[in-house]
């Protein structure tokens, strides 16, 4: 498989070790990042791409053993790659039970894939206050069970959710951006510590 001299300065950036399989998931994001389409085509593209390596463990997996890592504290990123000219990033999120994120949204387009267990996801709506001096309030729209190979992609406006792992055992996703994670350590722009309906 083709590594190019730019593949290999953003790996060792990321300092972390690769697979075979995330090298070749690379090489297929960049070429359809590098088309210039519009993020919400982009998304949709490239998790198309993300789909069949999802689920694939052992010699032939997506991540190394490290990259199951969790953290009994909080869900944790495993840093899989960061495009060198900052056009996209690849994470890894371990959940171990019940862990879950803060109601956010993010910065760029995104795709997410389940690699392993299952992924607990409820998107919601902001409606603005409806008097003078009221808040806003977040209404949840749907509740989205995504198991191994679930696939979604999106691009803001409109991506308020939250994630958790709601079943018994380690749950590991992966994450495709449109923005350099290395430079801004997360995809969040912004946590919505507001009243929701659920
Ligand atoms: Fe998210």
């Amino acid at each position: 498989m083709a590594t190019s001299t730019t593949h290999q300065t953003a790996s060792a950036r990321t300092g972390r070790r690769t697979t075979a399989r995330l090298d070749a998931f690379v090489e297929e994001v960049r070429e359809v990042v590098g088309r210039g389409m519009a993020p919400d085509v982009t998304a949709y593209l490239v998790g198309e791409k993300l789909a069949p390596h999802l689920g694939v463990d052992g010699s032939d997996g997506l991540l190394t053993p490290e990259q199951h890592e969790g953290d009994p504290e909080r869900y944790r990123q495993h840093l899989l790659h960061a495009e060198t000219d900052g056009s996209f990033s690849i994470v890894g999120l371990v959940w171990l039970p019940g862990q879950c994120t803060s109601v956010h949204d993010h910065v760029s387009w995104c795709v997410t894939g389940v690699h392993q267990g299952e992924e607990h996801e409820r998107r919601y709506r902001l409606l603005p206050a409806d008097a003078p001096g009221g808040s806003a309030r977040l209404v949840a729209t749907e509740d989205v069970i995504n198991p191994v190979g679930a696939v979604c992609g999106f691009a803001p406006p409109g991506d308020i959710h939250k994630v958790w792992n709601g079943c018994r055992e380690k749950a590991i996703s992966i994450h495709v951006y449109g923005a350099d994670i290395s430079r801004l350590g997360s995809s969040v722009r912004r946590v919505y510590e507001l009243p929701a309906d659920r």
